[in-house]
């Protein structure tokens, strides 16, 4: 069974900002010199940190991943290309979808193999939730 379609998985461009891009390397790999899953969710970690940390001033912390799906599979030598926007806005959080599109040089093509919502906190220098002083 295929994973669940989104709204944007039929999407031909993704949505958002480029935050990161990386090559998927070998050493990125499982037993099954598959792309390791958990190294894509790291990469989407830190694209929707790279935009929390433009949107605030604030130290800021994951606090929640939802509505992860892997859509396709990621191979190695995949550029890895993570987009990310601001979804929702709150007091002391901001809740930033993540695509992930990869490019595959080869053939010049374009696939968006998984998406995400990662919340941040906003915190303080004890750890606790602030406001967020907001710049974008
Ligand atoms: C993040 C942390 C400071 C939040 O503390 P808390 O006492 O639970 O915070 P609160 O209940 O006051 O919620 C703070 C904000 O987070 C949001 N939030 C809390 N839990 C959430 C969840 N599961 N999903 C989405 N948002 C959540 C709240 O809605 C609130 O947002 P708002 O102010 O914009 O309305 C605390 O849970 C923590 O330190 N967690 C560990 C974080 C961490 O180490 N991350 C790295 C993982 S390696």
């Amino acid at each position: 069974m295929s994973a669940n379609p989104t709204s944007t998985q039929e999407a031909n461009e993704p949505t958002g900002e480029l935050v990161i891009k990386n090559i998927a390397m070998p050493k990125n790999t499982n037993r099954y010199r598959d792309i390791f899953g958990g190294w894509l969710v790291s990469q989407m970690d830190l694209g929707g940190a790279v935009l929390a940390h433009k949107c605030s001033r604030n130290r800021m912390t994951t606090v929640a991943i939802d509505r992860m799906v892997f859509l396709q599979p990621v191979y190695v030598g995949d550029v890895v290309c993570c987009y990310a926007s601001i979804s929702k806005r709150g007091n002391t959080s901001v809740t930033i979808e993540v695509e992930v599109w990869v490019e595959r040089l080869l053939d010049n093509t374009k696939h968006k193999v998984t998406e995400g919502l990662f919340t941040f906190v906003a915190i303080d220098d004890k750890g606790k939730p602030t406001p967020i002083i907001w710049q974008c």
